[in-house]
This record gives C-alpha cells, sequence and structure tokens, in this order.
C-alpha cells in the first residue's frame, strides 16, 4: 500500500548542504507493523513528514494506494493529510480544555464531518481503543497512556489507511509503551479493517515486537533484526562459536 522508491532529501546549499535521505527504497503492505529505528539525527522525521504530506522530497517517488508524490510540495498533497494519513505524536497533540470525545470529534468535524457523524464516529473510535468509560474526561483527568489512546483514536476516526507515529511510546512508562504496542498490533491486524503503522522508536524490545523493522543508517533503510541493528552479531559472535 506504501511504496518509496529513491527517496532523495537535503537542506541546505553549497557547503552547508546536508543530505539527509540518500535514496530511500521501501514498501509497507496493508495491515503491518513496521518500526523504523536509527541515530538520533538520521533522518526519521524527515522521511515521515514527506510521507505524510508536510514536506517534499528533492527526488524520487511515493506512491500511497496509487496517489503519487514526494517531489510535490505541502499545498500539492493536502489530499494525503485530509484523507490518506493520520498523526501520532510523542506528546499527544491534544486539547486540554476538550474532552476526551471532543478532541477526537474536532479533528472529524475539521476535515468537513457534520458534527453529529462527528460525535458518532469519535465515540466508535474510543470503544475501539478501549477508552469507551473515559470519553467525558479531559486529558488532565487521563493517565499518559490513556491520552495517547485518545490521540490514537483521533487518528483511526478518520478511516486512514496508514499512520504515522513518531516516537509515540517517547513519553510513556515501559508498560503504557507496551499497551499501545499491543493497540497498533490489534489495529494493524484487525480482519474486517486492517490499517498500516509506520511507527519510530527507540525502544528495541518495542521494535522486535512489530512485524517488521527498518534501520535508517547513513540516509538509507535497511531491512534489520534487532540483533544487528544493535551490533550484538558482532559483539556476542565470538561466544556463540
Ligand atoms: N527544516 C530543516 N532545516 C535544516 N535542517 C533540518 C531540518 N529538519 C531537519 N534537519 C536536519 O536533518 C537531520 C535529520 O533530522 P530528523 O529527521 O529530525 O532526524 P531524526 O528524526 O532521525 O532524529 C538533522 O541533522 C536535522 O538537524
Ligand atoms: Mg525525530
Amino acid at each position: 500500500m506504501l511504496q518509496i522508491d529513491s527517496l532523495t532529501k537535503s537542506f541546505g546549499f553549497g557547503a552547508a548542504k546536508l543530505e539527509v535521505l540518500k535514496g530511500i527504497t521501501l514498501s509497507v503492505e496493508q495491515g503491518e507493523l513496521v518500526a523504523l529505528m536509527g541515530p538520533s539525527g538520521c533522518g526519521k522525521s524527515t522521511l515521515l513528514n514527506i510521507i505524510g504530506g508536510l514536506l517534499s522530497g528533492d527526488g524520487g517517488e511515493i506512491d500511497l494506494n496509487g496517489r503519487k508524490y514526494g517531489r510535490k510540495g505541502p499545498s500539492s498533497v493536502v489530499d494525503v493529510r485530509r484523507e490518506l494519513v493520520g498523526w501520532i505524536f510523542q506528546d499527544f497533540h491534544l486539547l486540554n480544555n476538550l474532552s476526551a470525545l471532543d478532541n477526537v470529534a474536532m479533528a472529524l468535524e475539521l476535515s468537513g464531518v457534520d458534527s453529529k457523524q462527528a460525535e458518532s464516529r469519535a465515540s466508535a473510535a474510543l470503544e475501539r481503543v478501549g477508552l469507551g468509560d473515559r470519553m467525558h474526561h479531559i486529558p488532565d483527568q487521563l493517565s499518559g497512556g490513556q491520552q495517547q489512546r485518545v490521540a490514537i483514536a483521533r487518528a483511526i476516526a478518520g478511516n486512514r489507511p496508514l499512520l504515522l507515529a513518531d516516537e509515540p511510546t517517547g513519553n510513556l512508562d515501559i508498560a503504557s509503551g507496551k499497551d499501545v504496542l499491543q493497540l497498533f498490533k490489534d489495529l494493524c491486524h484487525d480482519e474486517d479493517n486492517p490499517i498500516s503503522i509506520l511507527m519510530v522508536t527507540h525502544d528495541p524490545e518495542l521494535a522486535a515486537n512489530a512485524d517488521r523493522m527498518l534501520l535508517l543508517r547513513d540516509g538509507k533503510t535497511e531491512a534489520s533484526d534487532i540483533r544487528s541493528a544493535w551490533g550484538l552479531d558482532d559483539e556476542l559472535g565470538g561466544e556463540e562459536e
């Protein structure tokens, strides 16, 4: 469903030019949870921003459910942001004065859904993330893990086929982080309505629980298992022999 071919992106010019993405080629299938890892500053957020239609690449192409883009500026990919991609951030990005229900419903209303329908879809999304009994709480009355569930409900309420999650468990304790990962897996592996999730994480344990892991290194992605990503093969190789 997502196919990226030879995507490149640099910032700056001349001597100050920084080549961040040097030809990213990767694909994500429908129903797949893919973890993206890599050292800080290697371009993970840049890659997500281009996929999400917030930033244009310099070269290469993205094909998301048949929609082709990648080098087009943000104003040419409004449909990608409205219909194809949902976002989940490290710090939730909820509105503090609105209930869980209104946070989710408002996002739908902003994309053109009428209020009544927005409310019923918001309520269904909150049920789906296990917050059916917390709909009228405001963020301050919810734990970090519950707040991230509201953000996930907001992201899935619009029925977008791809969720981009940039360090979604970065502000959560270990148990809540595991819960979020399990919820992601349930959403991806749902028989009736599977979605795909591309998730940036620094946590090797969470990454190892995804369907697949990609490592972004030196501007390119490599398929990876957890051992080679952390250099464990080199370190432990001797002992195993
Ligand atoms: N708008 C920008 N202008 C200039 N440099 C940028 C910009 N956005 C990101 N960078 C640089 O690109 C590199 C990759 O950043 P980023 O994608 O945020 O990395 P990551 O998310 O992997 O930590 C970093 O060196 C960062 O400083
Ligand atoms: Mg980042």
